[in-house]
């Protein structure tokens, strides 16, 4: 899965994606990041890429001729032209689905805005999918896509390993359940032991039991999901 990234602060990302696991899928070539500097497509000498909005109103609008410029160079980069995806708090939610949803492109060209947002016209000649990773508003959309990355990349097969797979997760294919808890050692720190039952060997009580704890900790904190 291939990913091009259109930001004003590409310097953002390569410590995000030095982290083991994207960067092991980099080297393995079953992801590819790449990411652009929205500046190179100013259209003047100064590098302009935003301006103030017509009609008045606080911040500055990022202008429609660099951002389209951009969008359509990058997607002449590879093949193929990949699906356009804005960074926005005014798009919809992702969640697990969604995530799953976007997995299967092939490649996906994420537009981070700054300041106050996009021109409309952006949206309206290049028709992103608009994706807001929840209803809080952020300096840009480069955390945003951070996390879209790292959602849609536990999905690429083998970049998880056999044993783990993201599609088995709690929140995948319609299981929307919260983890079980987990315990590793010691046995007993401060007065508190680990289950008993974790210690049997006994698989399928150990199966059972964690099921058990999974709809506990549903019902109790995300009741929610459960009437989903
Ligand atoms: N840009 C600013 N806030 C955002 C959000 N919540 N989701 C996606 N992009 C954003």
């Amino acid at each position: 899965m291939r990913f091009d990234v259109l930001t004003l602060f590409p310097e953002m990302f390569p410590g995000y994606m030095s982290q083991s696991l994207l960067n092991k899928a980099i080297e393995g070539q079953l992801v590819d990041v790449q990411v652009h500097n929205l500046r190179d497509w100013a259209t003047d000498k100064h590098q302009k890429i935003d301006d103030r909005p017509f009609g008045g109103g606080p911040g500055m609008i990022l202008m429609v001729e660099p951002v389209v410029n951009s969008v359509r160079a990058v997607q002449k980069m590879a093949q193929p032209k990949g699906k356009i995806v804005m960074m926005t708090p005014s798009g919809r939610r992702l969640d697990q689905k969604f995530v799953e949803e976007l997995a299967v492109e092939p490649r996906l060209i994420l537009l981070c805005g700054r300041y106050e947002g996009f021109d409309q016209r952006v949206t309206d000649i290049l028709h992103p999918i608009e994706v807001s990773i929840g209803d809080y508003i952020l300096n840009g959309g480069e955390v945003a896509a951070m996390v879209m990355i790292d959602s849609l990349v536990r999905m690429v097969p083998g970049v998880l390993g056999d044993e783990q797979s993201s599609w088995d997760d709690s929140f995948s294919r319609g299981n929307r359940m919260l983890e079980y808890p987990q315990y590793t050692r010691p046995r007993e720190f401060e007065g508190l032991e680990v289950p008993e039952i974790l210690l049997s060997g006994n698989h399928g009580e150990i199966e059972r039991w964690r099921k058990a704890k999974s709809l506990e900790n549903t019902r109790l904190r995300r009741s929610d999901l459960i009437e989903e």
